[in-house]
């Protein structure tokens, strides 16, 4: 039986992601992922980014589904998944310059949603970019009735719920908020520069 696991979410959103990596990771060449998840959005991306590397990361309960996509699906610049929960694991890897990550952060609690930006904002460099993609709350609204539905199930799970983006820009200081892409599905994708 296969590993690998399976995300519909990944599969609807990965084109318009990749859409916009294309243009804000043109000049990068090293990019961890945190949160690879199933691992689908590393194979779909990394090819697409031949330029750069791409180092997947995420709890190791994670890592047998992540190394299956891999397996399947080998590209040259993309690599196993690193050991990286945070709040638990030191920053997993050197000269990065890019950091991907998806639907993260209304998973983590706060403390470690606040803990991953501050690690961000120091590891990256001057020019470094941070692309983050997900659902998100602008000064306490909800972009949408579907995303405060989801936001109230995800609290009663015991997840942390939708952060806000004022909260993000206090949190990745002294990086910046570049751009604020919207994306299908009420999700956002926030571009940070350091
Ligand atoms: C909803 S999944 C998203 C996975 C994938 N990025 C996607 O878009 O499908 C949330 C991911 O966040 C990871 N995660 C949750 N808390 C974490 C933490 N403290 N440190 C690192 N990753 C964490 C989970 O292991 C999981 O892979």
């Amino acid at each position: 039986m296969s590993l690998a696991r399976f995300s519909q979410a990944c599969e609807n959103n990965k084109q318009p992601i990749i859409e916009q990596l294309k243009v804000y990771f043109s000049t990068l060449s090293k990019v961890l992922e945190i949160g690879s998840g199933t691992g689908q959005h590393a194979v779909y991306f990394a090819p697409e980014l031949a330029h750069l590397s791409w180092h997947t990361s995420d709890r190791v309960n994670n890592h047998d589904s992540i190394n299956a996509w891999l397996a399947q699906y080998p590209s040259a610049n993309l690599y196993p998944p690193l050991e990286f929960n945070v709040g638990v694991n030191p920053w997993p890897l050197n000269d990065v310059d890019g950091v991907f990550t998806a639907n993260t952060a209304h998973i983590m609690q706060p403390d470690e949603v606040e803990l991953m930006m501050s690690l961000v904002a120091q590891s990256l460099p001057s020019g470094g970019v941070m692309c983050q993609y997900g659902p998100f709350t602008f000064d306490g609204r909800f972009t949408s009735d579907s995303n405060r539905a989801f936001d109230a199930q995800l609290r009663a799970q015991g997840y942390g719920g939708l952060v806000d983006v004022s909260s993000l820009k206090k949190w990745a200081s002294p990086m910046k908020l570049a751009e604020c892409i919207d994306m299908p599905a009420n999700n956002q994708l926030l571009v940070w520069r350091n």
